[in-house]
């Protein structure tokens, strides 16, 4: 790698309290294509805290300074250094005083969509997690915390609607010209990231909505022209969140006025910026022609996630970018747990663990592995990941499961009186549970602190004489980067012991205490627990609910998952159990396949699945998770070295043609019952109805039988909104290479003009695992419908490609690879967060088979050795090689 292209760390153990606080800002923005202007009044102290007599130092992001006035006066030319990336006050008076700073940015020009850029013509901000540096020269920092006030102008033609944090004061014409203005006041002191300014021509929806305590707040999405249509469930999402966080964490909102605005270029999901979120318009619009089932509860779980940031994350901000799971992982579990509550807890909680298990165990396994907190990172933007979101998340479930609801509970109230205003730290946030339940969590803190998924072996021994079952466990967590040494977890391990009638017996421990709420704590590296009065040999039925992110080794048999997946009490632990069923079969029909041999019979899965689909007390939506198999990538990480992709493929495409086979009447009969009748309705229980048909549609396809493939075609032309459609047009892509090409067309047609259906479109096509896959997706690439300046098209097409067709990427020529790594070097000099998101796709390259594996050792290294590499890329290449 050329020298010095990948950044020096930043160390958790070298933060030190800013040297001069912000009190005030004052922006004045001029909204202009190509030079925008912004003039930063900022009102300056040194901090008590900080080191005494230091310079004023601001930091920059390719900046270039216009004017410079301390207290009303120019400031001399030795006075101050201005660079690109910093301006230095020299030797400032060490007294409160304001300095005045002119620069000028072009927004037009701004590809890396970090700062002030433009989307369809519309001018918006990004500004987490250094974007503010961007505009403005700032301590850009989420400890320094500011009252902001704005001025926006601009041409009125060109941007009638403008918008900033906070409340609006005055707007009105600039008397004499064809421009006009508008001041926003944001009363509550924040961090620089959360600042955002929209000025564009935007078509909005409103609606009033009322506190618990009576207060009016007018609620306002914004869209594209003509777009104002499609906004409304994320408006009934929106309202639906505040009154859940009233409910649920008695949270109320602070504005007068809570904006979204919807914009069509996006690097990530969405962005809480006080009082006026920024959203990927992908989880904003949506009507049933346009968006799946899928869609509606994404574009429900990220309104209620960056509104919920307005608590966790903005009242309450993060000391430093070490702490970003203080917010992100706790405002996940937050979302996930309104989601729960909106729909069905048992289907949310597998879906969670589903994405948990595909997205953060393999990072957790690979070189990127990093703690819930990281300790040093070159470049925070490759920080927020599935470990910081998700594992962060299920940290503070275990918390929850620890201490009870009320104990959480009381954590949380805590958390939130001691810290309101505050930028806070893991150790603050943990120290509330703590007082609040009375409990030492310093063992605890290590799920912050090591990288790694635990393991977790148990094997149970019933004794039939002395009517006992002893549980023995042992955790292991095997070593990541940078972490040779590891600490035995405190793991709570939520259990029940399941009898022959399928009912739970009562868990009592020997000690004559009953396993509190069906949860053993294990804090040691080996440990055991009797239990008595067991009159029975019980199956074991472990860590429910997932209470842990634990790889679980359970020694049960299959006749114990058989049983478990009929009758455990437990929906998550009875739908793992046939996912278990399922993984190791397909384990041991990948290693058949390999060895030429032939492919074992799926008979217990027959089974357990037969009994699912037969048993009509089932939610149609649990049925349909627990036909949907485990992924090619879920295989790859059981199989977890020397992994050939092909012939997983071949073992799970056998497998499901066995089921669709052995299944057929079942899957016929849920396909007829479960057809809906009226219009379409996005609620939980009518996709979870769509969700089964559309699973036996598939395994039904996969037969490749003319019925088969006729029953989806049909269901592909009657569809009558997008969720049907897709799913056929999807089972038809993977499954009927001969009705697939013109039922693509038919699709693109209908929908050419409408870039989130084309993005659908592109995925599907990237995930087809044929080798003329690779061939498409370059002439995709080079379709007049795909650009390389949005992300949405990128991630579509490209990265489907990278991270879910594990055969194509992985193509034993090399090919696959090469597309990608080239890919990266194309998009790094337009946008290093996109590029170097994709290159990350590689984090299991170890893993595969040795041809592959040096492929993919080979494109790293070429992406490695380009010069001028970005930051981000340069991080990601370099711990990927490690
Ligand atoms: N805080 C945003 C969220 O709610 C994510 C923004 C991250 N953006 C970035 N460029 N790193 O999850
Ligand atoms: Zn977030």
């Amino acid at each position: 790698m050329p020298r010095d292209a990948v950044p020096q760390p930043v160390r958790l153990s070298d933060y030190r309290p800013p040297d001069w606080l912000v009190d005030t800002v004052h922006l004045d923005v001029r909204l202009h294509p190509t030079a925008t202007r912004i003039l930063a009044r900022l009102a300056l102290r040194p901090n008590p805290e900080g080191r005494e007599g230091s310079p004023i130092v601001l930091d920059g992001d390719e900046l270039s300074l216009k004017s410079l006035t301390l207290d009303g006066t120019p400031l001399a030319g030795n006075a101050y250094v201005a660079t690109a990336s910093a301006l230095t006050v020299l030797a400032p008076p060490q007294r409160a005083l304001t300095l005045e700073i002119e620069t000028v940015v072009d927004p037009s020009a701004n590809t890396k969509l970090m700062g002030l850029y433009r989307s369809s013509g519309a001018y918006c901000t990004q500004c987490e997690a250094e974007g503010f540096r961007r505009i403005t020269y700032f301590p850009d920092r989420p400890d320094v915390l500011a009252v902001y006030t704005v001025r926006i102008e601009a041409e009125r033609e060109e941007a009638p609607v403008l918008l900033a944090n906070g409340n609006p004061v005055e707007s009105g014409p600039v008397e004499g010209t064809s421009r006009h203005y508008a001041v926003w006041h944001d009363p509550w002191p924040k961090p620089s990231y959360l600042f955002a300014l929209v000025g564009g021509r935007l078509e909005r929806i409103v609606e009033e909505f009322v506190t618990a305590s009576g207060r009016k707040v007018e609620l306002g999405i914004y869209v594209e022209p003509g777009k104002a249509g499609r906004a409304g469930y994320a408006m009934d999402a929106l309202r639906r969140s505040l009154r859940w966080d009233e409910e649920a964490f008695g949270r109320e909102y602070d504005l007068d006025v809570f904006n979204i605005v919807a914009v069509a270029d996006f690097n990530m999901g969405a962005m809480e910026n006080k009082g006026l979120n920024v959203f990927n318009d992908k989880y904003v619009l949506a009507s049933p022609e346009t968006a799946t089932d899928a869609d509606y509860a994404n574009i429900e779980a990220i309104i209620a996630h960056e509104y919920f940031h307005n608590w966790t994350g903005n009242r309450i901000t993060c000391r430093d970018w070490f702490q970003l799971c203080l917010k992100e992982g706790l405002t996940v579990f937050r979302d996930q747990e309104f989601s729960s509550d909106q729909r069905s807890r048992a289907v949310k909680r597998i879906a969670d663990v589903r994405l948990l298990k595909s997205h953060q165990f393999p990072e957790d396994a690979g070189p990127l592995a990093h703690p819930v907190r990281p300790d040093t990172y070159r470049e925070i933007n490759n920080f927020y990941t599935a470990t910081v979101y998700e594992k962060g998340a299920e940290v503070v479930r275990m918390l929850k499961t620890l201490l009870g609801e009320d104990g959480f509970r009381s954590g949380m109230d805590l958390y939130f009186e001691r810290h309101d205003g505050d930028a806070a730290t893991v150790e603050d946030f943990l120290a509330c549970f703590a007082a609040a339940a009375g409990t030492d969590l310093s063992q605890f803190a290590l799920w912050y602190a090591q990288s790694g998924t635990p393991q977790l072996t148990v094997s149970g021994h019933w004794d039939a004489s002395a009517r006992s079952f002893r549980l023995d466990v042992e955790q292991t967590l095997a070593p990541t980067p940078g972490q040779d040494e590891k600490r035995p977890m405190v793991i709570p391990l939520a259990l029940g012991l399941v009898g022959p009638d399928g009912r739970d017996m009562p868990l009592l421990l020997d000690d004559g205490t009953n396993a509190g709420r069906g949860v053993l704590t294990i804090t040691q590296p080996r440990q055991s627990f009797v239990f008595r009065d067991v009159e029975h040999r019980p199956v074991p039925s472990l860590n429910r609910g997932f209470s842990a992110p634990v790889k679980l080794v359970s020694g049960l048999t299959t006749e114990d998952l058989v049983f478990l997946a009929r009758h455990d009490a437990d929906p998550f632990n009875r739908f793992d159990a046939g996912q278990s069923i399922a993984l190791a079969h397909l384990v041991e029909a990948t290693a058949a396949h390999r060895a030429g041999h032939p492919l074992p019979a799926p008979d217990a899965l027959v089974a357990a699945l037969g009994a699912t689909l037969g048993d009509a007390s089932l939610d149609p939506a649990f049925v349909a998770q627990a036909l949907s198999l485990p992924s090619e990538s879920d295989v790859a990480r059981e199989i977890g070295g020397d992994v050939d992709p092909d012939a997983i493929h071949a073992a799970r495409l056998a497998l499901r043609r066995a089921l669709g086979e052995a299944l057929a009447p079942a899957l016929e009969e849920a396909y007829a019952r479960h057809a809906l009748a009226g219009p379409y309705s996005p609620d939980a229980a009518s996709a979870g109805r769509r969700a089964l048909r559309n699973a036996g549609l598939d395994l039904l396809a996969a037969t490749g039988s003319a019925e088969g493939v006729a029953r989806a075609l049909a269901h592909f032309e009657r569809a009558d909104n997008m969720t049907d459609r897709f799913h056929a047009l999807s089972v038809l892509a993977h499954n009927a290479p001969l009705a697939r090409e013109a039922a693509l067309s038919a699709f693109y047609e209908r929908f050419r003009d409408d870039p989130l259906v084309v993005d659908k479109w592109l995925a599907l096509q990237a995930q087809i695992a044929e080798p003329g896959t690779l061939e498409r997706v370059r002439a995709l690439a080079a379709h007049p419908t795909f650009s390389w300046g949005n992300p949405n098209r990128v991630r579509s097409l490209i990265g489907s490609f990278a991270s879910i067709n594990q055969t194509q990427f992985h193509r034993a020529d090399g090919a696959g690879h090469d597309f990608v790594a080239e890919a990266v070097l194309e998009l790094d000099g337009r946008n290093p967060q996109v590029a170097a998101r994709l290159l990350a796709a590689f984090k299991s390259w170890r893993a595969l088979e040795p041809v592959r594996r040096s492929s993919a050792e080979r494109a790293l290294r070429r992406v490695a050795a380009r010069e001028g590499l970005s930051p981000d890329v340069a991080d990601i290449v370099s711990r990927s090689l490690d």
